[in-house]
């Protein structure tokens, strides 16, 4: 058996991809992969964290923590830029690990992904079923409590306890609406997804520019309220707390790097979905941020949807916008859900092929040629845990899962810039080793700011992988023991 820091050769990785032309379908063009980046991305973060961010640590700050933030993911965004496009594969960093750390580092991320993107999807199917009730209980429909909320709730105090609720069934029926989609085809999830990017965008610009006219500069005064002498309670801490929190709205953009190998052209148009999808939505991040504190004190703010409170708090010429407003969540909150379940099976399917999971995992389907064994599974858990688990336990879940598997990315370009100095790279991340160097610091330090009670899960879900690794991957995998 090979040891468990072996990595797989680059060459090998290239000949794969050449090899996989028929698997999976070439179908994503750049505007595609730039839409699937956006789509990844607005969600729950501006639709329902913005508002408890700036209320509660950054006040209108709050627009320089969304500036902070996207800074941070730029460095990350550089670094999977580079690896995308030199290793076009579906593993995304589970594979970037493979070729720069060894087998046992490519199971770690490979596993932590799972964090990502599969607690990411239920995270955000919790919230989308919140805005879809609300929806339609504004307009006097009333779902019954027990069937829209989860049974288990978390308090740091007194632990676990039941709710009394059964099911959160919204949360498990888009899931498993979604996953039907992705088992019929990336190509017509791709367009399900332009469909609502393109709504939501709208839905963000409309805000911003019929809001505009009611701001009140006086509520951005102090655009930083003085710390009130706790940490991360206002003041320029207060700003980097906000950065945190609101580091979930970034997530997404690297989900692209998952569909590398269903894009025409990876080595161009991979850099431009991450990058420019990261852009897109750091722009309209920060016109979202100001407006919202222009129109409503911060104070006010502490709300589950604080974008249609600044609609109700502009006055009767606005109000026509809040039923869009609650629209546009739900439709932008399942393209969040779409693209999470899309990246997850990649993953999988990416391990399989190596033989670090069961060879049913790399399985596609004969027709519609998406991985569908792994994308029903991934839908499944998925579903399980949006149907049963609170949202901020989900939520703490995925951003300390991502904010390793960046760190981990940013490390992996500093070692390949040593190890193969000479590989082909279409996109080069610039100033390495500080661009990457200041990812990997910028990660660990807001990882560093999570609650303990989620560090203890990250361990325990590692503690799982490590088992599933070496009572399985290990003996399986195909580097390690060639002649299998
Ligand atoms: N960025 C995604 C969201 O805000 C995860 O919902």
């Amino acid at each position: 058996m090979a040891s468990l820091w072996v990595t797989k050769p680059l060459r090998v990785l290239l000949q794969e991809n050449l090899d996989e032309t028929h698997a999976l379908k070439r179908v994503l063009g750049p505007l595609n992969l730039t839409m699937l980046g956006v789509g990844g991305i607005i969600g729950a973060g501006i639709f329902v964290l913005t508002g408890q961010a700036a209320a509660q640590y950054a006040g209108p700050g709050i627009v320089l923590s969304f500036i902070f933030s996207a800074i941070a993911c730029a460095f990350a965004g550089l670094c999977y830029a580079e690896f995308a496009s030199m290793i076009p594969v579906a593993g995304s960093a589970y594979t970037y690990a493979y070729a720069t750390m060894g087998e046992f580092c490519a199971w770690i991320i490979g596993w932590d992904l799972v964090l990502e993107y599969l607690f990411g999807a239920s995270t955000v199917a919790v919230g989308w079923s919140g805005y879809v009730v609300s929806f339609l209980r504004d307009w006097g429909v009333h779902l019954p409590a027990a069937l829209t909320n989860s049974p288990l709730i978390y308090d740091v105090k007194t632990g676990w306890q039941t709710s009394g609720a059964i099911i959160n069934l919204p949360a498990v029926l888009i899931i498993a609406a979604i996953t039907a989609l992705l088992v019929v085809g990336i190509k017509e999830s791709s367009k399900f997804n332009d469909a609502i990017v393109i709504t939501k965008v709208c839905v963000v610009l409309l805000f911003i520019a019929f809001g505009f006219k009611f701001i009140h500069p006086e509520n951005w005064h102090p655009f930083i309220p003085p710390n009130d002498g706790t940490f991360g309670h206002y003041g320029w801490s207060g700003v980097l707390r906000g950065a945190g929190v609101i580091f979930f709205a970034y997530i997404g953009f690297d989900a692209i790097s998952t569909t590398a190998q269903e894009a025409k052209n990876p080595q161009r148009d991979m850099p431009i979905g991450i990058l420019g999808s990261l852009a897109v939505c750091t722009v309209l991040y920060v016109l979202v941020a100001l407006v919202l504190t222009g129109i409503v004190k911060y104070d006010k703010l502490l709300v589950p949807d604080p974008m249609a409170v600044g609609v109700d708090t502009a006055g009767p010429g606005l109000f026509w916008l809040r039923p869009i407003i609650k629209l546009g969540a739900v439709a932008g909150l399942s393209s969040v859900i779409l693209v999470m379940l899309m990246g997850q099976p990649r993953v999988f399917y990416a391990m399989a092929k190596d033989g670090l999971l069961p060879k049913g995992f790399a399985s596609i389907h004969p027709r519609f040629r998406t991985p569908h064994v792994t994308t029903i599974l991934t839908g499944s858990v998925a579903a399980a845990f949006a149907g049963f688990f609170p949202i901020g336990i989900l939520g703490e879940m995925v951003s300390i899962g991502t904010l390793l598997a960046f760190a981990i990315v940013c490390a992996g370009i500093i070692i390949l810039r040593r190890t193969h100095p000479d590989a082909h790279r279409p996109f080069r991340t610039p100033l390495v080793p500080w661009v990457p160097a200041l990812g990997v610091a910028t990660a660990l330090i807001q990882m560093a700011g999570l609650p303990l009670g989620t560090w203890l899960r990250l361990i325990v879900w590692m503690a799982i992988g490590f088992c599933i690794y070496f009572g399985y991957g290990r003996h399986h995998s195909k580097l390690g023991n060639p002649t299998r």
